[in-house]
């Protein structure tokens, strides 16, 4: 794909990151610092939202994976629940037709069918509305946990089995990954998480096997096309073995 954004110098468009993930971790910390309701945290993590998907889309990456909304944000109180809901819903209505202008193919990881129904078809459309395009693969998981994503997929391969259509030991890595979320898409190269805090969170377990891990101090809403390309230097300064010498 042509490169329409400019790099820094110091990166180098050949050796990009494949797949990026990103936990957009913070909001609530950033809303409290303001002084702000913790719903307006989660707005101000949508308004940067923007600039990195068209940013990834720009540059070539092939596919980013977003964390929207756990299994376990369930647990938040119902009026953040709410919040989060509500924003999903303001991102598709106002980015769906830019998106679709840049070519951006949209994939829902988690699971649906535990979604209000607003929400439920909003996602569906979008999914619908990109499944031809061939730019960017953009990945929001909503209601999704990566334990949950390896159990489908467990209970997908042993239905195949029980019915016959697969043999036990023709099940490997690469009849499993088919039946994830992300079934087609590569691996993740670079996970980020905002906002200091070291952990995976149960997001994408499978697919982050091998990828380099960066934790900026910054907090989501305050992270900008300037500290994703830090990321992506020191990515790039990175030496990857993968159990190798
Ligand atoms: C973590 O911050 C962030 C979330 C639980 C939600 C992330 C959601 C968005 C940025 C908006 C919706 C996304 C899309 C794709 C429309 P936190 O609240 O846990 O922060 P804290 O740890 O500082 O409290």
């Amino acid at each position: 794909m042509a490169i329409k954004y400019s790099l820094p110098s110091n990166i180098d468009p050949a050796r990009l990151p494949r797949h990026i993930a990103i936990i957009m971790d913070g909001n609530g910390r950033w809303a409290k610092q303001h002084k702000m309701l913790v719903a307006m945290g989660h707005r101000a993590g949508t308004e940067n939202l923007r600039e990195i998907i068209r940013n990834c889309s720009d540059i070539g990456i092939e596919a980013l994976s977003l964390y929207a909304f756990s299994t376990e944000n369930w647990n938040r109180s119902k009026t953040e629940v709410d919040a989060l809901m509500q924003l999903i819903l303001d991102f598709f209505a106002s980015e769906i037709d830019e998106l679709i202008q840049n070519r951006v193919r949209i994939t829902i990881l988690g699971d649906k069918a535990g979604l209000p129904a607003p929400q439920r078809e909003a996602l569906t459309q979008a999914e619908d509305r990109t499944r031809h395009l061939d730019g960017l693969r953009l990945n929001i998981a909503v209601n999704y946990g990566g334990r949950a994503e390896l159990v489908r997929a467990a209970q997908a391969l042993a239905r195949d089995a029980a019915e016959g259509r697969i043999a036990p030991e023709d099940i490997d890595a690469a009849a499993f990954e088919n039946e994830l979320y992300t079934a087609g898409i590569p691996d993740v190269d670079l996970m980020i998480r905002t906002s200091g805090e070291m952990r995976l969170s149960n997001f994408l377990l499978w697919q982050c096997s091998y990828a380099e891990f960066m934790f900026p101090e910054t907090l989501w809403p305050d992270f900008h096309v300037a500290d994703l390309h830090e990321c992506i230097y020191r990515f790039q300064n990175r030496e990857r073995r993968f159990g190798g010498r």
